[in-house]
C-alpha cells in the first residue's frame, strides 16, 4: 500500500495538530494538505477588528473580542507537547494564544503545506472496487478566493473547520418590532459603543458572562437574561439578572419569561453558534447534522459509514488543544491500521448507546455533545486503543480546581498563576495583587 494522502478543512489549532502529526508520520502518510479559506492561521484565535464579511464576500469567521482573556490555563489549554511561553501568564490575551499557534506551525513546518484563501465548497466520497473489495477515496473540490477551482482525491478527509462561526439566533416572537440594535456576540467586539447604553444580555454561557462584565465597567447597564439557576456570585450594580427574553411587543418592549416587561437600547444575543458544513452533504454520509448535534459519531469523531472521515473537536467543554491532539493520534492509528475498528454496526451501536446513556443521564438533547468530566476518561480511552500517553492527572486536577475558581469568581479567576509541579500536581504560582474576593 502506498503512503495515504490526507486533506485537511482548516488551519485552526486543530487543522493544524492534525497537520503536525501527519507530518510526524512519513512513513505512512503523504505530505497532507490543508485548505484554508483565509490568508493566516490560528482560526478563532486571529482577532478580526470587522465584523460581517472579508472585502471578497466571505463571512467573518474569527468570534474574538478585543479584550478576551483564555478561560483555560495555559498549563491546562496547551497542546501536551508544546508548553506556551514560561514568561506569560496563566490566563491568555488572544495574541498569546495566537502567537503560539503561530509558533507551533512553524516549529513543526507545516505552513508550506497550507493552502491559504482557499475555500473547501465540496467533500464527497467517491466508492471504488479494489482487489480487496470496496473502498472509499475522497474527492475534495476547493475554490480560490481569488478564482480557480480545483479538485483533488485523498484517502481521509479530517473536517477541522471550527464550530463557534454560525451565530445560533433563537427565533424570538416579534422580534422584528425590536427598536435598538440586535446583535450576537460573534460581531462582538469591545465594550466602549455600549457605555450608557441599556443592554440586554441574552444567554449565560461563558460569552454572556464575560461580556456582561466587561459592559458593566464600561458603564452599560446590563440585564443578564437567562434560563439557568440565578447566579451565585456576586455581580456588579450594573447588572441585574433576568428570566430568558420570550416575546417583543409592536412597541419594541421585550417580555420576559417570569412576566416582566422591560425597554433595551441594545439587545446582544450570546446564544451560542450553530455546528455548519456547507461543503458536506450530511445524508449521504449517514449523519444527522443541527444546530446543536452532529451524529452518529463513533467516538465523538467519525461517521460509522465512512470511518476514513474524522470530526475534530465536535465536542463542548472540553480542553480543545489536548482533545485534538488525542483525537488526532487515535485517528492516525485507524488509517494506519494499528487500531482495527468494529463493524459499522457495532459503531452505529456504540454511538446509540452512548446517545441513550446520556438522556437517562437527564442530559437534554441540545447537550448531548458537552463532555465536561467525562472527557478525561475519553482521553484515557482513545489513548489505551490507540497506545499513546493520555493527558497527564495534573491536567485534570488543575482543571477542576479552574472550575471552581470560575463559577466561585467569574471575573477574578483569570487574574490567578498556576505553575505545573509534577505529573499530578500543580501549584499556586502567586497570589494576585489584589485580594481575590475583592475584586
Ligand atoms: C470567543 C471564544 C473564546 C474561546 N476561548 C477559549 C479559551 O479560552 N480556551 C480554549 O482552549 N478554547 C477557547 N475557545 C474554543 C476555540 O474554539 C478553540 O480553542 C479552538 O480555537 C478551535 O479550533 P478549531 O481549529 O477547531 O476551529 P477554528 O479556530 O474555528 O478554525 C477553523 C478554521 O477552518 C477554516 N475554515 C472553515 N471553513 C472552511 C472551508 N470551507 N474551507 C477552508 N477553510 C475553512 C476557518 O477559516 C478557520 O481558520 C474559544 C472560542 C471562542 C469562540
Ligand atoms: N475565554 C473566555 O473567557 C470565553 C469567552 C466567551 C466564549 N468562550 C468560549 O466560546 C465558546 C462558545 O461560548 P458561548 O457562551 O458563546 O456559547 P454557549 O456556551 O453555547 O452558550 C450559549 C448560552 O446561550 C443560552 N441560550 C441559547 N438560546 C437561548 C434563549 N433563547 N434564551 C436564553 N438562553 C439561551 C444557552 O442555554 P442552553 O444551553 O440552555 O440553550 C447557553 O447557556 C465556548 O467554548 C466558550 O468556552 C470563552
Amino acid at each position: 500500500m502506498g503512503r495515504l494522502r490526507v486533506a485537511v478543512v482548516g488551519a485552526g489549532a486543530a487543522g493544524l495538530c492534525a497537520a503536525r502529526h501527519i507530518l510526524s508520520r512519513p512513513r505512512e502518510f503523504d505530505l497532507p494538505v490543508v485548505y484554508e479559506l483565509t490568508d493566516h492561521v490560528g482560526g478563532t484565535w486571529f482577532y478580526e477588528e470587522r465584523v460581517g464579511t472579508y472585502d471578497n464576500g466571505l463571512p467573518v469567521q474569527s468570534s474574538m473580542y478585543r479584550n478576551l482573556r483564555t478561560n483555560l490555563p495555559k498549563e491546562v489549554m496547551m497542546f501536551p507537547d508544546f508548553p506556551f511561553d514560561s514568561h506569560l501568564p496563566s490566563f491568555l490575551s488572544h495574541q498569546d494564544v495566537q502567537q503560539y499557534l503561530e509558533r507551533y506551525c512553524k516549529s513543526h513546518a507545516i505552513t508550506p503545506h497550507i493552502k491559504f484563501n482557499t475555500v473547501v465548497e465540496e467533500v464527497k466520497p467517491i466508492s471504488m472496487e479494489t482487489e480487496e473489495g470496496g473502498a472509499v477515496t475522497w474527492e475534495v473540490i476547493s475554490r480560490g478566493t481569488y478564482g480557480g477551482h480545483s479538485t483533488q482525491t485523498f484517502d481521509s478527509v479530517f473536517i477541522c473547520s471550527g464550530h463557534y462561526s454560525v451565530p445560533h439566533l433563537p427565533s424570538i416572537p416579534g422580534m422584528e418590532h425590536f427598536k435598538g440594535k440586535v446583535m450576537h456576540s460573534h460581531s462582538y467586539r469591545c465594550p466602549e459603543p455600549f457605555a450608557h447604553q441599556s443592554v440586554v444580555v441574552l444567554g449565560a454561557g461563558a460569552s454572556g458572562v464575560d461580556i456582561s462584565f466587561e459592559l458593566a465597567q464600561a458603564k452599560a447597564k446590563v440585564t443578564l437574561s437567562h434560563n439557568k439557576p440565578a447566579v451565585q456570585f456576586s455581580l456588579p450594580p450594573q447588572i441585574q439578572q433576568a428570566a430568558p427574553v420570550v416575546k417583543v411587543f409592536e412597541d419594541g418592549s421585550l417580555l420576559f419569561q417570569d412576566g416582566s416587561v422591560a425597554q433595551a437600547q441594545v439587545l446582544l444575543l450570546c446564544t451560542g453558534y450553530s455546528y455548519h458544513f456547507p461543503f458536506l452533504c450530511p445524508k449521504q454520509l449517514g449523519l444527522e447534522v443541527e444546530h446543536h448535534l452532529v451524529a452518529p459519531l463513533y467516538k465523538y469523531l467519525l461517521p460509522p459509514a465512512f470511518p476514513s472521515l474524522f470530526f475534530l473537536g465536535i465536542c463542548k467543554v472540553i480542553c480543545p488543544f489536548p482533545h485534538f491532539h488525542c483525537q488526532v493520534q487515535f485517528a492516525l492509528a485507524v488509517l494506519e491500521g494499528t487500531v482495527q475498528l468494529p463493524s459499522r454496526e457495532v459503531m452505529e451501536e456504540e454511538a446509540e448507546r452512548e446517545r441513550t446513556r446520556k438522556t437517562q443521564m437527564g442530559v437534554q438533547a441540545k447537550h448531548c455533545l458537552k463532555m465536561d468530566s467525562e472527557q478525561w476518561v475519553y482521553y484515557q480511552d482513545l489513548a489505551t486503543t490507540a497506545g499513546f500517553s493520555p493527558p497527564q492527572p495534573v491536567i485534570q486536577s488543575l482543571y477542576e480546581e479552574v472550575r471552581r475558581q470560575r463559577q466561585a469568581k467569574p471575573q477574578a479567576y483569570k487574574q490567578i498563576n498556576y505553575r505545573l509541579v509534577d505529573a499530578t500536581q500543580w501549584q499556586l504560582l502567586e497570589a494576585p495583587s489584589v485580594p481575590i474576593d475583592k475584586v
